[in-house]
């Protein structure tokens, strides 16, 4: 088995826990390599749901789990992960001793700068991910070996007490992280590299979305790492020939959490119907999300940023129950039609949808052999994003999914 990178084709919740948790039989270990605890991906097996935010979504198939340098830890969240989970998975994680923590300190600013951002709040996780990354940059934040090691805090408390951010209780929190981290850290670059020598392969687990990408996405409403295959390499410590062949995850409508642009956005009944059909719910923070309909302007975009060939369609079963469907194909601009992804924020919040209409799959049932009118729709959305649909996931149950 070759390596395999589940990368998000959208704004994130497009299904990638669910895809993961189903392929991960075949691999030796499943790897995370960028974002942290922003993630919620969720895995439904016999009617119960386990939602993970650090681990990857492997763990439920006994594979080896990497968390990867490119990823920040939030040992209070990793620590209540793995309390859910059977006393094992420990024993199956490793944690990168150069991934950054995210501490309470992160926590409090990114909620002050979401507060000073007002109406123009990227509608964060609150998570601390984007002050840990900004850390990183500056020099600042303690890595998982450091911390293991011994940490001067010094330059990190001027630094956040200047900007007002209470710093008390920080070298509790240390100990605490350092008693979890002890004996579950490595390098996470060389154990991929001696499992690929070895014959194995592994499974890379994204977070995010492409168009959430710090570089590539709707900049400045964004997360504060790359969550494209392209990164796999950088993030984890390994060459470019183990990065694995890109599966990108669309699900058949859009959705979006927090702020910023979303052409094909719905409101009024349609929504409210979507969102509850979809349970489009966030799974870290709560949020309803935002949604609308698929839109291959932005989902050609990304298939082309991260070089996918083929992707996973999930929730086919939802759009389904949407009586009278419609399709992003183009954006309408002060009268000219375009198939650009805009990287100007002004144009794609200003822009038109050019709508078409797919093929019907009102009431279509999925188990079974795959109905005609989900083939026709299937075809059709092919011939217009030029990928291949591997796989289908008509459910959130792992049964619920077809390999094509
Ligand atoms: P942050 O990653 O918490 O800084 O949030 C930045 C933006 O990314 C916000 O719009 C979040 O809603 C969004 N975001 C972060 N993680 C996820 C995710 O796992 N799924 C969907 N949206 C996310
Ligand atoms: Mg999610």
């Amino acid at each position: 088995m070759a390596n395999l990178a589940v990368v998000g084709l959208q704004w994130g919740d497009e299904g990638k826990g669910k895809i993961v948790d189903y392929l991960a039989g075949e691999f030796d270990a499943v790897a995370r390599f960028n974002g942290g605890s922003n993630a919620g991906h969720t895995v439904v097996i016999g009617g119960r749901k386990h939602t993970f935010h650090l681990v990857p979504s492997g763990a439920l198939k006994g594979k080896e789990l990497l968390i990867g340098a490119g990823v920040v830890v939030d040992p209070e969240v990793l620590s209540g992960e793995l309390s859910l989970l059977p006393d094992e998975t420990r024993r199956r994680l490793m944690v990168d001793g150069r991934c950054s923590l995210v501490s309470p300190l992160d926590k409090e600013f990114d909620r002050v700068l979401e507060e000073l951002r007002g109406s123009a709040a990227i509608g964060t996780t609150r998570r601390g991910i984007g002050p840990s990354y900004a850390m990183r940059a500056l020099r600042l934040s303690p890595r998982v070996s450091d911390i293991i090691d011994g940490f001067d805090f010094e330059p990190l408390l001027r630094f956040y007490g200047k900007q007002g951010v209470g710093t008390a209780g920080l070298l509790g929190w240390a100990e605490e992280s350092k008693r979890l981290l002890s004996g579950i850290t490595g390098d996470v670059g060389g154990r991929i590299t001696a499992i690929a020598e070895k014959g194995g392969s592994i499974l890379y687990e994204a977070s995010q979305g492409t168009l959430l990408d710090l570089l590539h996405g709707s900049y400045p409403y964004v997360t504060s790492t790359h969550t494209t295959a392209s990164y796999i390499p950088a993030a984890l410590g390994i060459g470019p020939s183990l990065a694995g062949k890109p599966l990108g995850v669309a699900k058949c409508y859009t959705t979006r959490v927090g702020g910023g642009p979303f052409p094909t956005e719905i409101s009024g009944d349609l929504a409210e119907t979507l969102r509850g059909v979809g349970n489009e719910y966030g799974a870290t923070t709560g949020r309803p999300r935002r949604v609308g309909w698929l839109d291959l302007v932005a989902l050609k975009y990304a298939i082309r940023l991260n070089g996918s060939k083929e992707i996973a369609l999930t929730k086919l079963d939802v759009l389904s129950q949407i009586r009278e469907l419609k399709v992003c194909t183009a954006y309408r601009h002060e009268g000219s039609e375009s198939t650009d992804f805009q990287s100007s924020l002004g144009r794609l919040d200003e822009v038109e949808p050019v709508y078409e209409s797919p093929p019907p799959i009102h009431g279509a049932k999925f188990e079974g052999p795959l109905p005609a009118d989900g083939r026709k729709f299937l075809g059709w959305l092919e011939r217009e994003l030029d990928v291949k649909v591997a796989l289908l996931s008509y459910g959130e149950e792992r049964s619920k999914t077809i390999e094509l």
